[in-house]
């Protein structure tokens, strides 16, 4: 411990740790981006809740260690807002003339002529979590209050304290590491109510419904999967317990103001809604880096659109974009209809949700033989598209929802995701009359080619044990070495394969290649000019690489980062066939698990046959030196890079080869565990998700530079 600690007054070393604490957190939790090892944090907490034992004369509400461990209450307390906290007029209409409607309604409110400037808007998502008052006091947080109905809430501060995104307190000027365009540093109100949503992250989301499985799995009573992050927002918000609170994952946007009163040295002055936000970021509140400025209704449609492209990719659930006028005079003079402000609108996207019926429940198998059921439905427009299949995922899921025929359910389709089937909606009075269906039990033989279907222990789903005998593997199969990511062969579709199996043309893998003109020229729908096309890309195919090779062949759990990483590792395929799986365990990010999939693999004399097969059919790759020892440390070894946008120089081939040349990966999607995004021009989503992220983003030169 630093000695000059034990100098000072304990009352000064205690705000000193938690300044300290604050700080750190605020990096933490709002900037994402952690400024020492959780280690550190850790220790200094502890030194400091020491202090305050000892001390209890010198324990504050707003010090850091007053987030957890609060008490269980026994029931809600209500509480008048000081300002009503309004809603906002819905949009519904899902094209540009949301808008334009929009827009024009504001420049005539304001009596605006065509020939005046575009009025300069805010346009911010729609977060879909619940609408939250802090009110703090001298700049420490005293209460936190739900909408409720607008004029009332309830009091849920002891629940609210435990979201580390939500400052205790409100950082000293600056603190919240200011942007370039910042406004002038406002001094802090003595009363400021800050505004904004409460909101489950989707990955927070999805581990905590994993959690939730585990428990219910291991006979815990009382406990429940929640449907949707809003949902399970909601329920943590009103716990009367605030330990379970602080077991939800929560995180928060600030979007707004309730009741401020001046400080002694006055402020805060703002002009625009938008230099409000930036102050609320320098006072610790996280802000959405999605919210921008927006002139006229052309801008508003452009960042309708763009938010709606990001929107699957966002990493939490948004329902559309909010836009408001960024004058606050103007916001004034346009002041407010019943409860909705005149200068504010919600602009939906279309619902991701819908309540359709089960026609049927069938079982599809899949290429490592697993069996899913899907419901067929009656065909709904959800998520922009039609649907009439959805995914009720394995036996265990569907039982837990018990989805039947004839059942009306909930739907739910997230853009690139799969939909599938949330929930069955139950009639409000169930009728005597209504029979459903039977329940739902998975087959214990494959519907395609009728083997034994088992379920091993500890395992969700059923497979299918027909091997490439079951023809709908055999399908998946040939598809998957086929893809564009596998050995590619361009124009080989889903339909084409049915027809080559069915027909019984293709056996095995290695009869692709010896498929002839007359046996693709005879099949239905196939003129000589495509049968020849046909041949041509299975000729194309045959010069190929050993990770993509490795990868097509379709061995559990080999994805195309562990094909490379084992070619890298061994460099010729008949080393990694001959490897032991102590071996193969050697290879970077290889387990046991993987290391005996691919020992089981090539144990079956049928599966070598196949890979000597494919190698007499002319299929070959360029082998080289194998790399015995562990890889030389390499520059950016451990680094994971997502390339966006175009770069001035290297095309996305050549960048990603650099990369992994000098030990980094390349993912194509951002998370909070890429390194860095390389971006260029035009760069889009990606290039928001990581400034939204705080992932480091960079150009060419500077990739250049590390490598
Ligand atoms: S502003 C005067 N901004 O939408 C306007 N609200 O009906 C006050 N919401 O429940 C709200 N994202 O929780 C505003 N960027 C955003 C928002 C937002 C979500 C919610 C809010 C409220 C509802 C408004």
């Amino acid at each position: 411990m630093n000695e000059s600690i034990f100098d000072t007054p304990v009352s000064i070393q205690i705000a000193q740790l938690r300044q300290t604490l604050n700080a750190y957190a605020h990096r933490y939790y709002v900037q994402d981006d952690p400024s020492v090892p959780d280690a550190e944090y850790d220790r200094l907490f502890a030194q400091l809740q020491a202090l305050e034992n000892s001390h209890i004369e010198l324990l504050t509400p707003d010090s850091p260690t007053q987030r957890v461990g609060g008490k269980a209450i026994d029931q809600f307390s209500s509480v008048r807002h000081a300002l009503p906290m309004l809603s906002i007029r819905t949009e519904t209409d899902t094209s540009a003339a949301g808008a334009e409607n929009f827009d024009a309604r504001i420049r005539r409110e304001l009596g605006l002529m065509p020939i005046d400037a575009a009025v300069v808007y805010v346009a911010e998502p729609k977060f879909d979590g619940l609408a939250i008052n802090l009110r703090y006091e001298q700049g420490v947080l005293v209460q936190a209050t739900t909408r409720g109905d607008g004029e009332t809430g309830e009091d849920v501060t002891h629940n609210i304290r435990t979201i580390g995104q939500i400052p205790l307190r409100l950082c000293e000027a600056g603190q919240g590491r200011a942007s370039p365009s910042i406004p002038p540093i406002q001094p802090i109100p003595h009363v400021l109510e800050v505004r904004g949503e409460i909101y489950m992250r989707r990955d927070d989301f999805e581990a905590l419904n994993e959690r939730q499985r585990q428990k219910i799995a291991a006979g815990a009573k009382g406990e429940r999967i929640f449907v949707n992050p809003r949902n399970a927002a909601a329920g943590a918000v009103r716990q009367l317990d605030p330990t379970l609170t602080a077991q939800r994952p929560l995180s928060f946007f600030a979007y707004g103001l309730g009741e401020v009163s001046p400080s002694a040295e006055g402020g805060p002055a703002f002009e625009t809604h938008f230099d409000l936000l930036q102050t609320l970021k320098q006072w610790g509140f996280p802000v959405s880096a999605l919210v921008n400025r927006a002139c006229g209704a052309t801008e508003l449609v452009a960042y309708y659109n763009a938010i709606g492209q990001q929107r699957d990719g966002l990493g939490f659930d948004i329902d559309g974009v909010v836009y408001k006028v960024d004058s606050l005079a103007w916001q004034r003079q346009l002041g407010f209809v019943t409860r909705e402000p005149r200068w504010a609108v919600a602009h939906k996207f279309p619902a991701e949700e819908q309540l359709t019926t089960v026609l049927a429940i069938d079982v599809q198998v899949g290429r490592t033989g697993k069996l899913t059921p899907v419901a067929k439905l009656a065909p709904v427009f959800v998520g922009g598209v039609t649907v009439t299949n959805a995914t009720l995922h394995n036996e265990d899921e569907a039982r837990r929802k018990d989805v039947r025929v004839g059942d009306t359910v909930v739907v739910r389709r997230a853009g690139d995701v799969i939909p599938e089937v949330v929930r069955v909606v139950m009639p409000v009075e169930p009728s005597p009359h209504l029979e459903r269906g039977v329940v739902f039990g998975m087959p214990h033989v494959c519907p395609v080619c009728a083997s034994v279907a088992v379920r091993e222990q500890g395992e969700a789903d059923y497979r299918c044990t027909g091997g490439l005998f079951c023809s709908a593997q055999r399908k998946q199969a040939i598809l998957h070495f086929a893809q564009r990511r596998a050995v590619e062969v361009e124009g080989l579709g889903d339909k084409l394969v049915d027809q080559l199996v069915d027909d019984g043309l293709i056996q095995t893998l290695p009869d692709l290649y010896r498929l002839d003109q007359t046996a693709l020229a005879n099949l239905d729908r196939m003129a000589d000019k495509s049968a020849l096309n046909m041949l041509e890309a299975l000729q194309k195919s045959k010069q190929t690489t050993l990770p993509r090779f490795l990868f097509g062949l379709g061995i559990r759990h080999v994805g195309e980062a562990t094909a490379k990483e084992l070619a890298r590792h061994f460099g010729y395929l008949d080393a990694i066939m001959a490897a032991t799986e102590e071996q193969l365990q050697k290879v970077a990010d290889i387990g046991p698990i993987v290391a005996k999939s691919l020992r089981t693999f090539f144990d079956q004399p049928h599966n070598c046959e196949v890979v000597a097969q494919l190698r007499a059919c002319g299929i070959t790759w360029s082998e080289g030196e194998p790399l015995l020892q562990s890889p030389t440390p390499t520059p950016l070894s451990g680094k994971t890079f997502v390339l966006t946008g175009t770069l001035p120089t290297l095309d996305r081939e050549e960048a990603k080869a650099l990369i992994e040349s000098a030990g980094g990966k390349v993912s194509s999607s951002v998370s909070k565990k890429t390194s860095f995004v390389v971006a260029g021009t035009e760069a889009g989503s990606k290039l928001d998700k990581a400034l939204s992220l705080g992932v480091p983003v960079i150009d060419e030169a500077t990739l250049k530079a590390m490598l």
